[in-house]
C-alpha cells in the first residue's frame, strides 16, 4: 500500500471524468513505452526499476561513509548543480527542523551547506571565510565531471581544504560521485585517490536523487535513506501494477495535467503549505521544466510557499491571466503540537480560535484558499502525504518521477534529455574566451557592444 494520495475534486469544474477516460488508450501505451523502454531516451529508464535493485552493499557502504563524515565533520559541504543538488536539499530540508542550520550540533548533525550552484563571488568568499575555523568535509557531485559551476566551487574548496589539512588528510574527507569511467572529476578523483562513487550511466541527474547522488548527503545528515529507497520501492510496484488510470495516482496526474494544458492552462504552480517543502517544490520545477519544456511545448512549473505568498503571488493566481492550474502538496500532520493560547483582554481579537491548533488554522487557509482559486478559475489538484518522514519522501519523489515521465510522453518530446542548457553554456564558454570558441567570442562581444 502506498500512503499518496491524489485527489481530482477540485479541477472536476474544468474537465469531466469521460475527458479523463478518453485518455486511457493513450495512457497505456506511454506507460508500455517506458515499462518496455521503446520511447525516445529509453536509454536514460535506469531510474524506473533503481529502487528496487539497489543493492545491500551500496546501503552499507553510504552509511558506513557517512558515520565516518559525520564523526569528523562539523560542516559538510555539498557540491553540484541541478539534478546534482536539489534532491539532496529538498529531503535534507522536508525532514529537518527549519532551524536545523541554526542549531544542528544541538541535534548531533553536522550542518549541511551547498556549494557549485551558483556563481556568486560574495557567497563563494563567505562560504570559505565560514570553513577557515571549521571541521569539514566535501561531498562533490557532478554526473559529466565537467559541469562549470561546480568545477569552479570545487577547486576553490580543494585548495582551501589542502591547505588546511594537507593534500593526503584533505584527501580523506572528500567524496566525489560521478560517472563510472568518464569526465574530469572521475580523473580527479583517481589522481588524488578520493573516495567515488558512481552515477548509473542510464540515470539522468534530475531523476538520480535515489543513488548516491542524493543518498549520501542524506545519509550525512542524519536520515534513513533505507526508508527512504522502501517507501519509493512500495510506490515503483504499485504504479508498475495498478493499471487503471483512475487508480494510478501517476497516470491520473498526468494525464490531467496534460487536459489542462490542452484547455490553455499552461502554468502549474505547485503549492505548500509547510515551509520544510519549499525545496522539494525547486526539485519538482527543475525535475518538470527540464524535462518537458522543449520544442516550444510544455507547462510552466512554477512555485510558491503558501500563506507567505498568498500575500504576494496569491493576487496573480486569483485574478491575473488565466493560464495557471495549482498543484497543491498537503502534508496531512505536523511533527508537532502547538495550540493558539487564550488572552483574557483579547487585545488582537485572536480569541475565536483561542484553543486551536496552528494545523487547524492552516488546513483552513488551504481549504478556503483552494475554494476562492477554484472560483477564480483556477484548478486545483492535491496531492497529500500523511506527514514527513523518510518512507513518504521515498513515495513522493517516486511518484513525481513516473508522473513526468508519462507527461512527458504525452506531450511527445523527450523527457530524459536537456538540449535547450547548452545555449547560454556556449556563451558563457564564448565570452570567458574558452579555446576553441574564439568565432563565437567575437560574434557575442560584437552583439554585446
Ligand atoms: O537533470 C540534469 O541532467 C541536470 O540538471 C544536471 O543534473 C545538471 O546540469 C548538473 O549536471 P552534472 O551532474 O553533470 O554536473
Amino acid at each position: 500500500m502506498i500512503n499518496l494520495k491524489i485527489n481530482t475534486n477540485s479541477v472536476k469544474d474544468f474537465i469531466t471524468e469521460n475527458e479523463i477516460k478518453l485518455f486511457e488508450a493513450e495512457v497505456d501505451l506511454q506507460r508500455k513505452k517506458i515499462y518496455e523502454k521503446t520511447g525516445p531516451g529509453n536509454d536514460f529508464l535506469g531510474w524506473v526499476d533503481l529502487p528496487e535493485q539497489i543493492e545491500p552493499e551500496l546501503f552499507d557502504s553510504i552509511e558506513k561513509d557517512a558515520l565516518d563524515i559525520r564523526k569528523k565533520s562539523q560542516v559538510v559541504v555539498v557540491v553540484g548543480i541541478g539534478g546534482s543538488y536539489l534532491g539532496a536539499r529538498a529531503v535534507i530540508d522536508a525532514l529537518s527542523s527549519n532551524f536545523h542550520n541554526a542549531e544542528p550540533q544541538r541535534q548531533g548533525n553536522p550542518l549541511v551547506v551547498y556549494a557549485g550552484q551558483n556563481i556568486g563571488e560574495d557567497y563563494m568568499h563567505e562560504l570559505l571565510h565560514f570553513l577557515n575555523d571549521k571541521e569539514y568535509s566535501i561531498i562533490v557531485i557532478s554526473k559529466s565531471g565537467t559541469t562549470t559551476e561546480p568545477a569552479i566551487a570545487f577547486r576553490l574548496l580543494r585548495n582551501h581544504i589542502e591547505e588546511k589539512y594537507g593534500e593526503d588528510h584533505a584527501a580523506e574527507r572528500i567524496f566525489a560521485i560521478t560517472d563510472a569511467s568518464k569526465g574530469a572529476l572521475k580523473k580527479l578523483s583517481q589522481t588524488k585517490k578520493y573516495k567515488t562513487y558512481v552515477i548509473p550511466d542510464d540515470v539522468g541527474g534530475r531523476y538520480s536523487v535515489l543513488t548516491p547522488v542524493g543518498l549520501l548527503p542524506i545519509a550525512v545528515a542524519g536520515f534513513d535513506i533505507r526508508k527512504l529507497v522502501e517507501g519509493a520501492r512500495n510506490m515503483q510496484a504499485f504504479l508498475k501494477k495498478e493499471q487503471d488510470l483512475f487508480k494510478n495516482p501517476a497516470s491520473l496526474y498526468a494525464t490531467v495535467r496534460n487536459i489542462l494544458y490542452r484547455k490553455g492552462k499552461t502554468i502549474e504552480v505547485m503549492a505548500n503549505y509547510t515551509p520544510n517543502m519549499m525545496y522539494f517544490t525547486e526539485w519538482w520545477k527543475q525535475l518538470y521544466g527540464e524535462s518537458e519544456g522543449k520544442q516550444h511545448k510544455g507547462i510552466f512549473p512554477a512555485g510558491v510557499s503558501f500563506t507567505t505568498d498568498l500575500h504576494s503571488m496569491g493576487q496573480y493566481i486569483q485574478d491575473g491571466v488565466r493560464n495557471i492550474f495549482e498543484t497543491v502538496v498537503r502534508v496531512e500532520k505536523p511533527r508537532h503540537h502547538v495550540t493558539i493560547p487564550g488572552d483574557n483582554d483579547n487585545l488582537d481579537g485572536l480569541n475565536y480560535i483561542a484553543g486551536k491548533r496552528l494545523s487547524y488554522v492552516n488546513q483552513m487557509a488551504e481549504e478556503g484558499t483552494m475554494l476562492a482559486h477554484v472560483d477564480g478559475e483556477v484548478p486545483n489538484l492535491e496531492i497529500s502525504i500523511p506527514h514527513l518522514d523518510e518512507q513518504v519522501m521515498g513515495e513522493l519523489i517516486y511518484f513525481f518521477e513516473m508522473g513526468c515521465a508519462i507527461s512527458g510522453y504525452i506531450l511527445e518530446i523527450n523527457p530524459f534529455d536537456q538540449p535547450g542548457v547548452e545555449a547560454y553554456k556556449k556563451n558563457m564558454f564564448a565570452l570567458l574566451e574558452k579555446p576553441g570558441f574564439e568565432e563565437q567570442t567575437l560574434k557575442l562581444k560584437e552583439r554585446l557592444k
